[in-house]
């Protein structure tokens, strides 16, 4: 099949940032997705439903004319989010999850929680709300194996919270192992996860081809081809708990080839079309709508999107940078090509 067509996806995880640079990136999610789950780590992050409404104003200003894009907002959790906040999340009925970052994790996360028993009662009130908790699913002890964090994380943590938290909806975001795609299919319907372009297409032999590449550095981190093949599995599956979430993560060229490089990777610019291709690849295109444009709308209890787009098998350069307010990027697949592309754009 060299072409298909689908209900406009969404992106169940993204990036966006702030300000120019923010009106730099947007542009790209907007042209493919109706809507994105918008992370709240910026600089200060976004801690109250106050805040994310004036984020979201700020996003919808940014948006080229006459689109149609919906930022759908989160909360950043802290050891000191107030039950209260939850309320007024869910009233405001345009911040549809929490996010939770173990303290240090990865980029901004800082103010992010110290220990999840410090967050009982904000957690029970999302339960009571149906309010997702989006997880970046990693342990932060300097002594676990950074391949190991993620596997680590579910032991430790998620399924001791699946457990305690009966009723609580939560989304591992970005999975990047064998044993979190086996967890989260044995789980019960309220355990969903996001997969990310990059862990579907990479392995962390992409860190080193030839040398080191930090444009492949991102969290989790790539891990072994075996995690990538389960993945894939996971993805194409049909499975509804499985769905799109980029993870594009935007940072300026110069701060990802520094001595202390950043993680995360962009890949807004091909935000659909590198899943085609994982689809495509894998011999279950026809499987491509169910993961990128109703599974996660159905978890998150949001009508389906009821545009289409259409995708040809078609080969594009990627331009070698884009720009990023004052600054520029490295996109995924930079200097080189992806094989889809939307008709018509
Ligand atoms: O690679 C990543 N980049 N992982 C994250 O969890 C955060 C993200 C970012 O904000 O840059
Ligand atoms: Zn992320």
């Amino acid at each position: 099949m060299n072409q298909i067509t689908i209900s406009r996806p969404d992106d169940w995880h993204l990036h966006l940032r702030d300000g120019a640079a923010m009106r730099d990136v947007l542009p790209h999610t907007a042209a493919r997705f109706a809507r994105a789950i918008v992370m709240p780590n910026l600089r200060p992050p976004v801690t109250t439903t106050a805040l994310a409404l004036a984020y979201r104003e700020r996003i919808l200003a940014a948006l080229p004319a006459g689109s149609r894009f919906e930022p759908l907002m989160t909360l950043y959790l802290t050891d000191n989010t107030p039950p209260a906040e939850i309320a007024r999340a869910r009233e405001s009925r345009v911040v549809h999850a929490v996010k939770y970052y173990p303290a240090g994790a990865t980029t901004n996360s800082d103010s992010g929680v110290t220990d999840l028993a410090k967050c009982r009662a904000v957690l029970e009130v999302m339960e009571k709300h149906g309010m997702p908790l989006l997880l970046h699913g990693e342990v932060t002890d300097a002594d676990i194996d950074i391949f190991d964090r993620e596997r680590v994380f579910i032991e430790r943590t998620l399924a001791p919270l699946v457990e305690r938290f009966q009723g609580l909806k939560v989304v591992m975001e970005h999975i990047t192992t064998r044993e979190a795609a086996e967890f989260v299919t044995a789980a019960p319907p309220r355990v969903a996860a996001t997969l990310t372009p990059q862990h579907l297409l990479l392995s962390r032999n992409a860190l080193f081809t030839g040398g080191v590449r930090p444009h492949n550095y991102c969290l989790p981190i790539l891990k072994r081809e075996v995690h990538r093949a389960a993945l894939v599995a996971a993805a194409t599956s049909g499975n509804p708990k499985f769905f799109l979430g980029t993870d594009s993560a935007p940072h300026a060229r110069h701060t990802k080839e520094n001595d202390c490089g950043c993680a995360g990777m962009f890949s807004a610019h091909a935000g659909i079309e590198l899943y085609a291709e994982v689809f495509a690849a894998a011999g279950a295109i026809d499987r491509l709508e169910g993961f990128a444009s109703h599974h996660g709308a159905d978890f998150y209890a949001l009508p389906r999107n009821t545009e289409k787009i259409t995708l040809v098998r078609e080969s594009w350069a990627v331009p070698p940078s884009v720009p990023f307010g004052a600054d520029t990027l490295v996109p995924m697949r930079a200097g080189d090509f992806v094989h889809w592309r939307i008709a018509g754009a």
